[in-house]
């Protein structure tokens, strides 16, 4: 497993990381023995991230890495989330952080957070969501300095909403985060467009997201494929949104024939290695749900990375459906 140094200064981790939400809960049927098992298989196989948050089953997640964790002796880098207080997801532009991310709110949620994970310590908190319209008085980045200063927190970190992922811009020019947490895969480009270079010159640590567009990208499901209802995907890919998607995916694959790479790379090892081409990638946190998964996504360090040519040429697959998020 090749390892990127997190932030200038930073720890390095593995540049594959360990995506926790599907072994919280959302994703349909998932049994409790299985995500140990993927833990334990992605910590044997050098992966040494792990992100997790709140919102994963209501901690669920957090306490299974908790307990894994503590039966291994490795040292492993830990991020979860937190998220805002309740109202509109993502926050509206008149959401107060008042109301969201208000000082006792944050340090009653960082307490649970250490709690969840037994630790004493959290390596990174993202803030699960953010809007701009706190870019200019963002206090809830101050106390969570504080916290980092009082030792309950080692770095600060911000997961961008998916409608507006540019919003961390201000944040970084500002030093007021260590990482971001963004969406970027063969689809979804947009943060190529000025935030890894943001990134990069103010030495912020980047941890991608979504790099298999929540497992289209792997081109294992076809244009009449229904998820569970207990799955998000059945709304995520509502209506004809799958057939849709499905029609991309064949593009892809389509496009890479005339590589003919086929016999090197499955569409999960291209999915990803396009997002670790990026040097301002610091980690890939990819989700997995099975020893298979994280024995294929660990692997993939360690194949030769795409050509510049194909690199180049995936990136017209491209496609903005940022207005996706709010649904129809
Ligand atoms: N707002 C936020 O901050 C936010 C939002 C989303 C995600 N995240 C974080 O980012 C991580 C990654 O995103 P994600 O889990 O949503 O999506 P993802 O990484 O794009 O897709 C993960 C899913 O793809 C399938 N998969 C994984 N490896 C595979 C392989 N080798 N072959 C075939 N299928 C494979 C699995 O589901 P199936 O087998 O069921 O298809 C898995 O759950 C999350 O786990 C979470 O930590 C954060």
């Amino acid at each position: 497993m090749q390892t990127r140094p997190l932030t200038n200064d930073g720890p390095h981790v593995s540049e594959i990381g360990f995506g926790a939400w599907a072994i919280g809960g959302q994703w349909g049927d998932q049994d409790d023995q299985e995500s140990k098992a993927s833990l334990h298989a992605a910590i044997d196989r050098g992966i040494n991230l792990i992100d997790t948050a709140q919102g994963y089953g209501e901690g669920h997640s957090e306490r299974l890495i908790a307990d894994v964790l503590g039966a291994r002796s490795e040292e492993i880098f830990v991020a979860t989330k937190t998220p805002p207080d309740s109202g509109p997801w993502p926050p509206s532009p008149y959401c107060r952080w008042q109301d969201r991310y208000s000082a006792a709110y944050l340090r009653e949620n960082v307490h649970q957070r250490l709690n969840n994970l037994n630790r004493e310590r959290i390596d990174l908190l993202q803030l699960h969501t953010w809007t701009a319209a706190w870019n200019d008085d963002p206090q809830p980045l101050l106390v969570l300095r504080q916290l980092k200063e009082e030792g309950k927190i080692g770095m600060i970190g911000v997961s961008t909403p998916e409608h507006d992922q540019s919003c961390v811009i201000q944040l970084m020019r500002n030093g007021l985060i260590d990482t971001i947490q963004v969406i970027f895969n063969l689809f979804q480009q947009e943060a190529a467009a000025q935030i890894f270079q943001v990134a990069e010159e103010t030495g912020t640590g980047v941890l991608v997201r979504v790099a298999l567009d929540e497992g289209s990208l792997t081109g294992k499901y076809g244009p009449d494929h229904l998820f569970s209802e207990d799955d998000f995907r059945h709304l995520y890919f509502q209506g004809d949104r799958q057939a849709r998607t499905a029609k991309r995916v064949e593009a892809v694959k389509h496009d890479l024939e005339q590589f003919g790479i086929a016999d090197q790379y499955s569409m999960a090892d291209i999915a990803l290695k396009y997002a670790l081409a990026r040097p301002e990638v610091s980690s890939v946190i990819v989700g997995m749900r099975n020893v298979d998964q994280v024995t294929k996504n660990s692997r993939v360090s360690e194949l030769r990375n795409l050509t510049p040519e194909i690199q180049q040429h995936l990136r017209r697959h491209n496609w903005r459906r940022g207005i996706w998020y709010s649904g129809k």
